[in-house]
């Protein structure tokens, strides 16, 4: 068993709340990594031996990044539709249709090599843990290959059948809720943890999807939920009430909206990187924070309203746009992405968590916001190994 001893770190973001601070600021820090997991935290003057030792000469670590929301199974792309929403085509809900299409023409050989190259650049840019959605299948065999793929590469899979309506059931939508709440809810949950639906017009009411989500939850899937994307709705009632971990997007809220989140233990996750997308106004996750609502960050990353995978352009885009602080920022797309996912053994350096590090080039996780779109990654460690 071999132990790394990282040396020499000039911040150290833990996310083990102390004095006041989330973030668990260390300055001068030392980690030791076994086995995949922490090992030990403390200063530099105390350390204990190990086998290998590397210096991070000063600069910045952090818990490594959780993408508690993305959609990376798909064929195509949907590069035209961005070019028209530049030019000010609105965002709706129907192109996911498009991707289903291209989805279901692809070859498992094809889409598995897409993942691949998803994941590769997710590690590359930090994020050591992420959720997966199915959705872009939407018919029973179509959603179970999607789920299978996905299970190859996270434990975090996420059911989406319930991500709209496809064309063949346009004239009959109560069947194909029906089908999502049966026989394609039983093909998909052996690979899933998490039951989903996009609660939105021109996807799912709020009825059909608390259709959906009692029928995941009674199959032992725990329950997340995109809403309050596209204007204001119930989506968000309707995620605390079924006791949701997460709810998704919140980019249009009311006061009882937030009023309910902070009454809850469901996360907001919020998703700036569609809005940069889609040209919607951005969240704001000041108002969220103060209320006392947890919240957190993640990529969204599809073709359709956010081809992006980067953390670090969520967190420049939260603190730029969106009210946070660089330090909020960061906890959300780590520790706050964790608890989202219900997960205690990610987002957070503390002895006995799994060893999911970033050395940043940088002396501080401000850099993260304070330089956006350079690359400031200069090592990942995942289950302690490097990357
Ligand atoms: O999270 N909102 C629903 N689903 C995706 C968009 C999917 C698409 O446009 O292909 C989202 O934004
Ligand atoms: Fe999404």
């Amino acid at each position: 068993m071999t132990s790394t001893l990282l040396t020499r770190i000039g911040e150290l973001t833990t996310n083990v709340a102390a004095d006041g601070d989330p973030c668990g600021t260390l300055h001068d820090a030392v980690v030791v990594i076994e086995d995949g997991r922490i090992a030990w935290v403390g200063p530099v003057a105390e350390a204990p031996a190990a086998d290998e030792i590397v210096d991070a000469g000063g600069r910045a670590v952090i818990p490594g990044f959780v993408d508690s929301h993305t959609h990376l199974v798909f064929g195509g792309d949907r590069a035209d539709e961005f070019e028209a929403r530049m030019t000010g085509v609105p965002y709706a809900a129907g192109g996911i249709r498009r991707t289903v299409a291209a989805t279901r023409g692809a070859s498992d050989d094809e889409l598995r090599a897409r993942l691949a190259g998803f994941v590769a650049e997710l590690h590359a840019q930090g994020t050591t843990t992420f959720e997966i959605k199915t959705g872009y299948g939407l018919s029973v065999a179509d959603e179970a290959r999607l789920a299978r793929l996905a299970a190859e590469v996270t434990d975090d899979v996420t059911f989406l059948g319930a991500h709209v309506v496809p064309a063949e059931y346009a004239d009959d939508r109560d069947a194909y809720v029906d089908l999502v709440c049966g026989e394609m809810l039983d093909a998909c949950a052996p690979y899933s943890r998490w039951i989903d639906v996009f609660c939105e017009r021109g996807a799912f009411t709020p009825e059909e999807s608390r259709r959906v989500l009692d029928a995941g939850r009674a199959r032992g899937l725990r329950a997340r939920m995109h809403g309050n994307q596209l204007g204001h709705g119930d989506g968000v009632q309707v995620a605390v009430a079924a006791g949701a971990a997460s709810v998704d997007h919140c980019t249009y809220l009311s006061e009882e909206d937030v009023t309910a989140l902070a009454g809850s233990d469901t996360v907001a996750t919020l998703l700036p990187g569609v809005e940069f997308s889609t040209r919607q106004p951005y969240p704001n996750a000041r108002r969220l924070v103060d209320a006392g609502v947890t919240v957190a960050l993640a990529s969204d990353c599809n073709p359709g309203s956010s081809f992006t995978s980067s953390m670090p352009l969520m967190i420049a885009l939260a603190v730029r746009e969106m009210g946070l602080s660089p330090a909020e920022a960061v906890w959300a797309a780590t520790a706050g992405a964790a608890r989202s996912l219900l997960r205690d053994d990610v987002g957070v350096i503390r002895p006995g968590a799994r060893a999911d590090l970033v050395l940043l080039d940088a002396p501080t996780r401000v850099h993260l916001a304070y330089r956006p779109g350079v690359p400031l990654i200069a090592g990942v460690w995942k289950d302690g190994v490097s990357l």
